[in-house]
């Protein structure tokens, strides 16, 4: 943040799930960087990753048109905007045509789980496709989007944000107490689950089968890890500027996300003391660092130079083959919800689009720490930052 504590690095997103398009702004971004549609849509792709999706992952893949604030491949320092147009717009132009009257029945059979019942008495409308269309996670395209560019961006002072799967339907993977690598991490695209334990990911695939010949759902956890991290990255001194809090309400916010943790989590209010905390060492040539990473990389509320490490839980999907019971909104009568879409499990896509929530935290949070305005002056700032922290 800067002296009046408004925050240097934002962005806006504006879409509808069958509208004509996701509009994000970046606004904050450094003069210089640079940045091709290309770079946003192959992580757009990655987002349509993972056994278990439903169709509308098969249609045609992401579009990117940068509408401003790049000029030849570079960051003009002046707002980004991108557009991704939906390619199923045409059939939906009836229903979602922004001019004219609504030619179709209302939708009023709200599904369980979704945003549906409590958004239409909120806004009080007996249509529940005008809550739905914004609550879907289609809205994940913009947040994609913006992680793109941030780990661009992060990429350029050597910091690496990647993810993977940790469990579905209850099939957990074996970690044998050993940290994934980045090198590791980074190849967990390579596997249909993003698991990393290849045993794991094959009992994965067979539970998401099966609860899709069931017409169910499955949830599951998540792990997301930033390597390259200096230290003092938010800060102790408020709790708006914590950065543990800052990236638990940005995963958080993710649709279908609900719980977060940092490091040992829930599991160290089962440690003791002695066992939770991560002993500190110190060698001439390395500076700072601790034996273990029990506290996931944050202590008081900043990185502390150790790999970030945060996982999240989701939820299954709540849309299920199998329609849901529920009440219909104007005649009050049980009904059988309607069936929107349905993944049957999109633990693996969540990953990536917390990938890019927390991308995002951490450009803020770095470009907080070093200032500048352009990309050459938060590279030299952060090269000036690493020579102080190793020599501290
Ligand atoms: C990548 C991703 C894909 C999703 N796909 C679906 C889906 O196909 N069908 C569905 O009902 N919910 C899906 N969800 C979850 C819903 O969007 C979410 O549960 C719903 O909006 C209600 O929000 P809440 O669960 O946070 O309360 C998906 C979520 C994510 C992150």
């Amino acid at each position: 943040m800067n002296d009046d504590g408004r925050i240097m690095l934002r962005f806006l997103d504006a879409g509808e799930s069958h509208g004509r398009g996701m509009v994000t702004i970046v606004e904050g971004l450094p003069h210089g960087l640079s940045l091709r549609a290309e770079r946003v849509e192959s992580e757009l792709a990655r987002r349509r990753l993972g056994h278990g999706r439903g169709a509308r992952m098969r249609l045609e893949a992401d579009r990117v048109e940068i509408l401003s604030g790049v000029r030849a491949g570079k960051t003009l320092g002046s707002p980004l905007s991108l557009l991704v147009r939906n390619v199923e717009y045409e059939k939906w132009q009836d229903i979602m045509s922004v001019e004219g009257e609504k030619t179709i029945a209302p939708m009023t059979a709200p599904r369980p789980g979704h945003a549906d019942l409590a958004g239409a008495m909120k806004y009080g409308t007996h249509d529940l496709r005008d809550v739905l269309e914004r609550a879907s996670a289609r809205e994940t395209v913009a947040r994609v989007c913006v992680g793109a560019v941030c780990k661009a961006l992060l990429g350029e002072v050597g910091i690496t944000v990647c993810s993977h799967v940790l469990e579905v339907g209850g099939e957990k993977a074996e970690a044998g107490g050993v940290f994934p690598t980045l090198e590791e991490v980074m190849r967990a695209d390579d596997d249909e689950m993003r698991c990393l334990d290849r045993g794991a990911s094959r009992r994965m695939v067979r539970a998401v089968d099966a609860a899709r010949e069931e017409g169910d759902s499955l949830g599951g956890v998540f792990e997301v890890v930033a390597f390259g991290l200096p230290a003092g990255l938010g800060s102790h001194a408020h709790w708006d500027r914590r950065l543990d809090a800052r990236l638990a309400a940005a995963v958080m916010s993710i649709q279908a996300v609900k719980g977060v943790e940092i490091g040992d989590g829930f599991e160290a209010a089962r440690k003791r003391g002695s066992q939770a905390f991560d002993v500190i060492e110190h060698e001439p040539a390395r500076g700072f660092y601790r034996l273990s990473n029990h506290a996931g990389g944050i202590e008081g509320g900043m990185s502390n130079g150790e790999p970030l490490v945060l996982r999240a839980a989701m939820k299954p999907i709540p849309t299920t083959a199998r329609p849901r019971d529920t009440v219909d909104i104007v005649s009050k009568e049980k009904v059988k919800a309607t069936v929107e879409r349905a993944d049957v499990c999109a633990v693996p896509a969540a990953a990536i689009v917390a990938e890019s929530s927390v991308a995002f935290v951490l450009a803020q949070a770095l470009i907080e720490k070093t200032g500048g305005d352009s990309m050459y002056e938060i590279r030299e700032r952060f090269g000036e930052l690493e020579t102080r922290q190793a020599g501290f």
